[in-house]
This record gives structure tokens, sequence and C-alpha cells, in this order.
């Protein structure tokens, strides 16, 4: 029997694009309902016609899910990994390196990697591809601008020299933001690309059932070119990393093959 949980999940599929069927619903469920409490409402109809009426109350609803979190350079020792022993091991063997930010939210991630490849690496050729779901934080992502809260990691030298000030925003510079390709995507229903040198999807995957994230770590790992990355977020362990064919390089860093 379908019963109201399912009917609203229905619902904001089909009116706002929005598929939360691969997530674990304990935790979705518990968070909607206190966000309904908060609001008086007793409902899933009227919580969903409020959703799509408002957009103050959609923001409220994705921020609440912990959907759209992000920020420039996050966990930083991961990051110094990345840059001291990945990416130079990836550049030893690809001459143009293909890569994709999977769940970019509102684009800290890939704009970090790109600041990252043009300071570290600059004679490297490189594409980014940045993907989600969800078109408002591709709009938010494709205009670059942020608040002091976002760079709070960001390293003073990227700060300075990648973003200029308006108003109380850091807004980044159109020489990092035209290397980032913005696309939507919805990582458990569309196809993948394929021949990536390296994948992030961090702080993605942590609603997803383990049936999804199964399906996903697969989809990955086809979309990888042999000994490409996949770089996943700090509470995501990859369980059956060794059964799909990954090795561990170190921790959150899974290569394709040994
Ligand atoms: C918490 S943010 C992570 C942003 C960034 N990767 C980071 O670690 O800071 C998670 C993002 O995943 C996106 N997302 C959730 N489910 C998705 C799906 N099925 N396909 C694509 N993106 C999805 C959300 O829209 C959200 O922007």
């Amino acid at each position: 029997m379908v019963d109201a949980y399912e009917t609203f999940l229905d619902g904001l599929r089909r009116k706002k694009g929005l598929d939360l069927n691969g997530y674990k619903r304990p935790q979705m469920e518990r968070r909607i309902n206190s966000l309904m409490r908060s609001l008086k409402i007793t409902d899933y109809g009227t919580y969903l016609g409020l959703l799509e009426k408002e957009i103050t109350h959609w923001r409220k609803f994705l921020d609440t899910l912990t959907i759209n979190v992000s920020e420039f350079y996050r966990n930083p020792s991961q990051w110094q990994v990345l840059e001291d022993q990945i990416l130079p091991e990836l550049i030893q063997t690809s001459r143009s390196l293909k890569i994709w930010s999977a769940g970019c939210s509102t684009g800290e991630e890939p704009y970090t990697l790109t600041m990252v490849m043009m300071n570290r690496f600059p004679n490297v050729k490189f594409t980014m591809l940045a993907t989600d779901v969800d078109d408002e934080v591709l709009n938010k992502a494709r205009m670059g601008a942020y608040n002091d809260k976002a760079v709070l990691n960001l390293p003073q030298n990227y700060i300075n020299g990648h973003f200029t000030k308006e108003g109380s925003n850091l807004v980044i510079k159109d020489e990092v933001k035209k290397r980032v390709n913005f696309m939507k995507h919805n990582l458990l229903t569309d196809a993948f690309d394929r021949n990536f040198d390296l994948i992030l999807c961090r702080n993605v995957v942590i609603y997803f059932t383990e049936e999804s994230k199964a399906q996903l770590y697969r989809k990955f790992y086809g979309a990888l070119k042999q000994s490409g990355i996949l770089f996943t977020g700090s509470t995501e362990q990859i369980f059956q990393a060794r059964e799909i064919g990954f090795s561990l390089v170190s921790s959150f860093f899974y290569k394709k093959g040994d």
C-alpha cells in the first residue's frame, strides 16, 4: 500500500524534480516531519503546496535536509593529499585531465579544484564537469558569488588571486568560472560520461540507500579510466570497494584497478 510519505515523495519528484526515493527513509522522514511541525502543518499535501509556492520554504527544506551545504576547500587535509599525491600521479600518465565534480551543489568544490589546477599545475590541461540534480544550486554556482563563511578554509592566496569583492560578496573571477562546465544531471537515473581521470563525489550519498550507493559506485567505476581516482567524502567509505575493482590509495581516494 502506498502511504502518505510515499505520495509526498511522488509529488516532490513530479513537481520539484527532486527524487528522494533512493534516500534512507527514517532520517528524511524525521527531518521533514520536524519541519512540518515547526510550521504547524499536519499533512503532506499542504506542505507540498507550500514548497511549490514559496521559494523560502523550499530553500529551508533543502537546507534542513542538508542537501546543499558546501564550502571551498572542504576538509583541507584531504585536499592536501589530492594536491601532493593524487594529482601528481595522475598527471604522470595523462597529458590532459578529465575531471568530474558529481553533486557539486553551489560550485565550491569544482571551483576549488580549478583554482588548485591553475595554481599548482599551471601547464596541465584539464576539463572540469560539475553536475547536480538541483537547478537552483547550479544557477548559484554559475553566478559564483559567496559569503565569507564559504571561504573560511581556503588559503588566503586563493582568495586574493581568484575572487573580486562585490559588496559583501566574494565573486569568483571569470578566468576560473569559464573553466567549469555546470550541467544538470541525476546520479541515480542519468547515464554517465566515460574516461574520467578523477571523479569527486563528496557528501552526496549520505542519504542514499545501501543499494543505490552500491549501484552508484559501480557506475563511477565504469566512468573512470584505468587507474583513475574516485574521491569520496569523509564519512563515505566504500565497503564493497575491492569487489567492484577499486583499490584504496589513501583514505577517501579509490583507484580503479591496482
Ligand atoms: C551536501 S552537497 C555536497 C556538495 C559538495 N560535493 C561538497 O562536498 O561540498 C550534496 C549535493 O548533492 C546533490 N544531489 C543529491 N542527490 C543527487 C542526485 N541524485 N544526483 C545529483 N546530485 C544530487 C544535492 O543537490 C546537493 O547539491
